[in-house]
């Protein structure tokens, strides 16, 4: 194997390592100098913007595990030049996804009180407005996007040749699921550190194009996706999903208070599953107690963005892949995530 065609190889790995800190792959940030020999070795000098130390290693065990991979007849030492202007571009982009506008995460603290339901009807429903959105589904143990949005099971994920991974598009929206990757059955055996990984992927490596709103959608709790989210990544800010009774707004209120530790803005709080209109005398009755979102709301000081209804309906379209808001789009639910947009968007400014 000559120089030239290990160059090639080593070129074609650069674009599935993702830098730490620029959050590009090392093909788009340019980073191979040049490849060389020396002595017995070959040595790979690539671009950093910094010194920092733990930054290379990092890079380095990453490089070398891709390297290993590759099966390739040489031994490698991999060295690092400085390039000062990396750095300036690292502090345009900061911790953000180029060409990606506002990033929301919808997080509960207690489960099954309506966060994956809210986040599909929200992601279409920008869609219908003409927004450009995508919804990563970021619930490990549980994915449910697949079965909301019909594409159920295992779904065969195309790269697009560098390594990147294309998202599904359905209903309007760009859509990667944990759900894609495992079959019904899988078990779910990650750990925390891969978690984070995992959640990096999805954001760094799914070719999401130019978006206006990124949806991510948590698991409940307070848990490694959370934690690590927050660190990855500059969240825009996070609405709370909660149900009104105490146990769920206990829940919820540990939810806040996590992500303002992680310094996520907590953009509001939508109270789900408030109010029942019986469909045959109209009655209106508030199953699970009374404005329980609402005195939440008032202690946190943000604002309750939207209360809804607990339907047959809701649940039924979400089963079908065919969201309420698509199965209704002129009924009260989706008006109510047509106010929901407004409001949201004016919350973000706020934070900005
Ligand atoms: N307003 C509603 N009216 C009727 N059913 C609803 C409503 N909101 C959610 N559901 C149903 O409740 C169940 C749980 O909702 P969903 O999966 O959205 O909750 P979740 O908070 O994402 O749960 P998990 O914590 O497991 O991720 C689903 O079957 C869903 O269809
Ligand atoms: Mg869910």
């Amino acid at each position: 194997m000559n120089l030239q065609t290990i160059e090639a190889e080593i070129k074609k790995i650069l674009t599935g390592i993702i830098h730490p800190s620029l959050r590009q792959n090392l093909a788009e940030i340019n980073a191979f100098v040049r490849l060389e020999e020396e002595g017995e070795k070959l040595r790979l000098v690539l671009r950093n913007p910094s010194e920092n130390r733990k930054e290379q290693i990092e890079l380095e065990a990453a490089v070398r595990k891709q390297l290993a991979a590759l099966d390739l007849p040489a031994k490698f030492k991999i060295r690092f030049e400085v390039d000062p202007a990396m750095k300036a571009a690292e502090e345009e982009t900061g911790n953000r996804i180029r060409g990606v506008k506002n990033i929301i995460a919808v997080g509960s603290g207690k489960g099954g009180v309506g966060k994956s339901t809210v986040a599909a009807n929200l992601a279409i429903s920008l869609a219908q407005s003409g927004h450009k959105v995508g919804l990563i589904d970021a619930d490990i143990y549980g994915p449910s996007m697949g079965r909301m949005f019909g594409l159920i099971g295992k779904q065969e994920l195309r790269g697009d040749g560098a390594n990147t991974i294309q998202p599904f598009t359905a209903h309007g929206v760009k859509l990667i699921s944990f759900s894609f990757m495992l079959s019904q059955e899988q078990a779910v055996v990650w750990r925390g550190p891969m978690l984070g990984k995992a959640v990096e992927q999805f954001l760094f490596q799914v070719s999401w194009g130019e978006l206006d709103y990124l949806i991510i959608d948590l698991p409940p709790g307070t848990g490694d996706v959370q934690l690590s989210l927050g660190q990855i990544i500059e969240v825009d800010g996070a609405v709370i999903v909660t149900t009104p009774q105490n146990v769920a707004l206990q829940d919820a209120t540990r939810a806040i208070t996590m992500f303002m530790e992680i310094k996520v803005p907590i953009l509001g709080i939508i109270e789900n599953m408030a109010s029942f209109e019986c469909p045959n005398c109209k009655h209106v009755s508030h199953i699970f107690s009374h404005n329980g979102g609402d005195s939440m709301a008032a202690r946190y000081g943000v604002p309750l963005l939207a209360s809804l209804p607990i339907q047959q309906q809701i649940m039924e379209s979400g089963e079908e892949g065919q969201p309420i808001v698509l199965a209704e789009p002129d009924g009260t639910v989706a008006r109510a995530f047509q106010a929901l947009q407004e409001r949201l968007a004016e919350q973000i400014a706020k934070y900005r």
